[in-house]
């Protein structure tokens, strides 16, 4: 039975062929049945950061633009599902019904979900640890595992509106930097099997020495963006014996993530440059002659990867193991071209792609999922209380609902042109 209600619902549509060009559809609201095991949620506070744009970048061969199609009941022409698409967010959705045993109407739950305000149909399944449910629809088979699960949000953290308004901003990526200090680069990977950057599924080899950071120097590249800072963060919270040597952040923002490096006491163990100063920290990095040099690129501003390759060569680090780890792209969409040169880019420099779900799955196999996400909760809430010390520049910038500069539509405009500062998150109550 369906009923037309009179409130239209909004929802933020992308064009996939060019991820610049975007806009904001009305929805009817309509009454529909709600099949078993499902529930409807309405997104209430959800995140945007440069990771958004990499969901619609790669929207087709991951498949994320198949986590929620445009309903046939958009207009024409963004009903069509082969040229637009709802780039996910990672947030916070009020259920408004439910027949899924052990969530209630009214309930707040973590995890993806399409920019829009309309209500939002799941088939769940309860999964491992208590709370957490997956997603089973036929049409998100494909999506990678950690964009399937769902986590019901206890009364704690449902009163904590400050640091809800912070996860969304962060917790979604929180986790890749956290793996790869944990897991890739893991502290004792003598104690701890390592984990391929790709995950056991890409049954690749990672070895114990490839983990190992103990004569290594890291050199982060785009050190202001949050999965960087997760990452640094955790290194510094490493016991020094495992490494790494030294530390290189590069950056728009030295002086802020220099401030972070020598509260945490990692001073002379450190080293924070502009993208302008790169010559200095190749002359520290060699000063400390690491046996391997690994750069984690988070998302460099234009070229600066091939300028530090280029500055290698020409050191007294040529002969110094270089791993380079593409974790993350520059915020900007990317014409087809620049797709094409960054899959190039990944051959000619011999880039090792990061995919944080492939890990967390690896780990979810090997420890169990309680375990795992014990873990990680207990890290993620003691990062969050320790926000300010960690991301003492950043101030959560809020939005009101989808549509207009204020809204989800600006929030993509200002991601698409790069205009999103390295201390501004993008926060949205809809
Ligand atoms: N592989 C994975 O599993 C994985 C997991 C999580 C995230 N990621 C990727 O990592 C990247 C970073 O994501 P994020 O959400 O952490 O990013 P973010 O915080 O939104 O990035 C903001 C930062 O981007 C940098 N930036 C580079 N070019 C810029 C430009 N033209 N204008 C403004 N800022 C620019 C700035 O850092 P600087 O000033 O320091 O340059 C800025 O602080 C994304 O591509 C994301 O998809 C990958």
């Amino acid at each position: 039975m369906i009923s037309p209600a009179t409130n239209p619902e909004m929802v933020h549509v992308v064009s996939k062929a060019d991820n610049r060009q975007h806009a904001v559809v009305k929805l009817p609201c309509l009454d529909h049945s709600l099949p078993s095991s499902s529930l409807r949620a309405r997104p209430v506070l959800l995140g945007l950061t440069s990771n958004n744009l990499s969901y619609a970048r790669g929207g087709d061969l991951l498949h994320w633009w198949k986590t929620y199609p445009v309903p046939p009941t958009a207009p024409a022409p963004y009903n069509d599902q082969s040229s637009w698409g709802i780039v996910p967010a990672w947030g916070y959705a009020i259920v408004t019904e439910s027949n899924v045993p052990g969530i209630i109407s009214g309930s707040l739950i973590w995890g993806y979900w399409p920019t829009s305000t309309s209500p939002t149909l799941l088939c769940l399944e309860r999964s491992n640890p208590e709370g957490h449910w997956v997603e089973v629809s036929n049409h998100r088979q494909q999506l990678m595992p950690i964009y399937n699960r769902y986590e019901r949000v206890f009364p704690d953290e449902e009163k904590d509106l400050d640091g809800r308004a912070w996860s969304t901003v962060f917790r979604g990526v929180w986790v890749a930097g956290y793996l790869l200090s944990e897991y890739v680069f893991s502290p004792d990977p003598r104690a701890r099997e390592p984990v391929h950057p790709l995950g056991a599924v890409s049954k690749l080899p990672w070895s114990a020495d490839d983990a190992d950071l103990l004569n290594a120097v890291v050199m982060v590249l785009g050190a202001s963006t949050k999965v960087a800072r997760s990452f640094s963060w955790c290194l510094f919270d490493r016991p020094r014996e495992s490494g790494p040597l030294g530390l290189v952040q590069v950056t728009s923002s030295p002086g802020v993530l220099q401030e972070v490096v020598d509260k945490k006491g990692w001073e002379g163990l450190s080293k924070t440059v502009a993208y302008t100063e790169i010559d200095q920290a190749t002359e520290w990095i060699e000063g400390l002659q690491p046996a391997k040099l690994v750069i984690v690129d988070c998302g460099a501003r234009d070229n600066v990867l091939s300028q530090i390759c280029q500055r290698l060569q020409e050191s007294a680090l040529l002969s110094c193991k270089t791993v380079i780890m593409q974790v993350g792209s520059q915020q900007k969409v990317y014409t087809a071209d620049e797709v094409q040169a960054a899959r190039a880019a990944m051959a000619s420099l011999g880039k090792i792609q990061y995919n944080t779900s492939g890990i967390q799955d690896t780990v979810i196999d090997r420890e169990g999922a309680a375990t795992y996400f014990g873990e990680v909760s207990r890290r993620w809430k003691e990062w969050l209380a320790h926000r300010a010390s960690a991301i003492p520049d950043m101030r959560l910038v809020y939005g009101q609902g989808i549509a207009g500069d204020n809204g989800i539509y600006g929030g993509w405009e200002s991601l698409s042109n790069g205009a999103v500062r390295p201390e501004q998150g993008l926060v949205y109550v809809l």
